[in-house]
């Protein structure tokens, strides 16, 4: 089929890239000139991983075309997805004003029956609302449209597998024949379709990342309390994980969810349920909790030092998890912002983040407080006072208790993701602080 994806992030270049290599012809339309040619020379501009391959081989073969020419790209294709970014408003609802711009530009210039397919995070009802207002818009009033709901379920870091062994592909369609033309368009991907309305399926996308984050906060709640009752959050998550009815995954206490999605969708759930007169109390105790968890082990730090005023303190990890550059509302970004205000010497290390927190925190003074960013952690927890871990990065998981001992001045660390056994770290002779665990006395 010929199918159009208009957004070039996470979930526009992915899924445009697996449509391609699953046998369709794909266009990808962006505004931006220079990520186009970019891409067009075989270069993502997200870090992905197997997604350049793909990219490469795919444009090869001339099956993947990308082109800001959106005038052209939208006349005549069978299929559009939908994939621009629905970002936080300051009140927790979703900023929609990219699907408003790219349907209108779909209305504009279509010339042929066509299925509109919202692949980005929406609120309940906006499929509806689409449809009408690139009805209202068409130039060529003779032309068909129809739009269908088909939500993303992807993670940032697997996005390319997640894509093409998807647990299943959510379809929300008001007629037989878009519900036709979408299994269609998956059929060659052979995975579980669960066929739904469009309110639905719109709906099932909030309550997947939601019911995730009130896991994690879940977690992080029975996380601080282990460490009141003198349990351990580690062993408790092992418990729970062979009950079949709770799963084994998403049980990791740590500094609380960050990224792009659980953060803007919880708030974003909340804020339709307000909308419509209702509270989902459950989410808003998520947020809450998550608010709190972020800034958790700083404030714990505060309890045990006089000042962190020219002490050098070590960050291992600014992404908000591993496999990505991300940073947005990662929980490093909430901790050297407290850290630099309170004059700490930050030494930071990440192996993809550093660009995008230098946009944040430039190296020199900032604050009372000074930054520096380091190739390596071994160079970042040369002569600190204090390290914070806060992403499970294979470079930083695999650095052994010895080197903290030997590298650091005092061997004092807060692990935002229980990397190591307190046991461990402490028969190291490291002073060693973790997310519902323990300190031997
Ligand atoms: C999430 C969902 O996992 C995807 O299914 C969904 O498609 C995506 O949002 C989206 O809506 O686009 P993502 O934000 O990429 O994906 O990352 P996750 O791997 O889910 O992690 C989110 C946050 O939760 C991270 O900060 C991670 O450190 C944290 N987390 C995750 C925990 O603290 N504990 C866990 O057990 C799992």
């Amino acid at each position: 089929m010929k199918i159009v994806v208009a957004g070039t992030g996470y979930v526009g270049l992915v899924a445009g890239v697996c449509f391609a290599e699953k046998g369709h012809d794909v266009t990808c339309v962006d505004t931006d000139d220079k990520k186009i040619k970019l891409m067009e020379a075989g270069i993502s501009p997200i870090y992905e991983q197997g997604l350049e391959e793909l990219m490469r081989s795919n444009f090869a073969a001339g099956r993947l075309h990308y082109t800001t020419d959106y005038k052209n790209a939208y006349k005549n294709p069978d299929a559009i997805f939908i994939g621009v970014g629905t970002p936080e408003l300051p009140d927790g609802s979703a900023n929609l004003g990219y699907i408003a711009t790219v349907s209108r530009q779909i209305a504009e210039n279509l010339e042929k029956d066509c299925l509109v397919v919202v692949k980005s995070t929406v609120p309940v009802g906006t499929n509806d609302k689409v449809e009408q207002f690139i009805r209202d818009f068409l130039v060529h009033k003779e032309v068909k449209i129809e739009v269908a709901s088909n939500p993303e379920f992807l993670a940032q870091g697997s996005a390319v597998h997640d894509t093409l062994h998807a647990a299943r592909i959510v379809i929300g369609t008001e007629s037989r024949h878009a519900e036709k033309m979408l299994q269609e368009i998956y059929e060659p991907f052979k995975l579980p379709v669960v066929s739904v309305s469009r309110r639905s399926a719109e709906m099932i996308k909030y309550a997947c990342n939601d019911f995730l984050a009130l896991k994690i906060s879940y977690m992080n709640e029975i996380a601080n309390l282990c460490e009141l009752v003198g349990a351990d959050i580690e062993d408790i998550a092992r418990g729970m994980s062979y009950d079949t009815r709770i799963g084994s995954n998403f049980l990791k206490a740590g500094i609380g969810y960050g990224g792009s999605c659980f953060p803007k969708d919880t708030k974003a759930l909340k804020f339709i349920a307000r909308q419509y007169g209702s509270q989902l109390k459950t989410i808003e105790a998520a947020v809450d909790v998550n608010a709190e968890q972020k800034t958790r082990l700083f404030h714990k730090a505060c309890d045990r030092m006089i000042t962190f005023q020219n002490l050098k303190v070590a960050v291992l990890g600014l992404a908000f998890k591993p496999g990505t550059d991300d940073l947005r509302e990662a929980p490093s970004v909430d901790n050297i912002r407290l850290l630099l205000e309170s004059g700490a010497d930050v030494y930071a290390y990440d192996p993809a983040a550093e660009e995008n927190s230098r946009k944040l925190f430039p190296e020199g003074g900032i604050g009372k407080g000074h930054m520096s960013y380091v190739d390596s952690p071994e160079l970042a927890l040369k002569g600190a006072n204090i390290c914070f871990i806060f992403t499970e990065w294979k470079q930083i998981k695999s650095l052994e208790a010895n080197q903290y001992k030997e590298l650091m001045q005092t061997p004092l660390v807060y692990d935002g993701r229980n990397l190591y056994s307190p046991a461990y770290m402490e028969q190291g002779g490291v002073e060693y602080y973790g997310i519902g665990r323990q300190r031997r006395q």
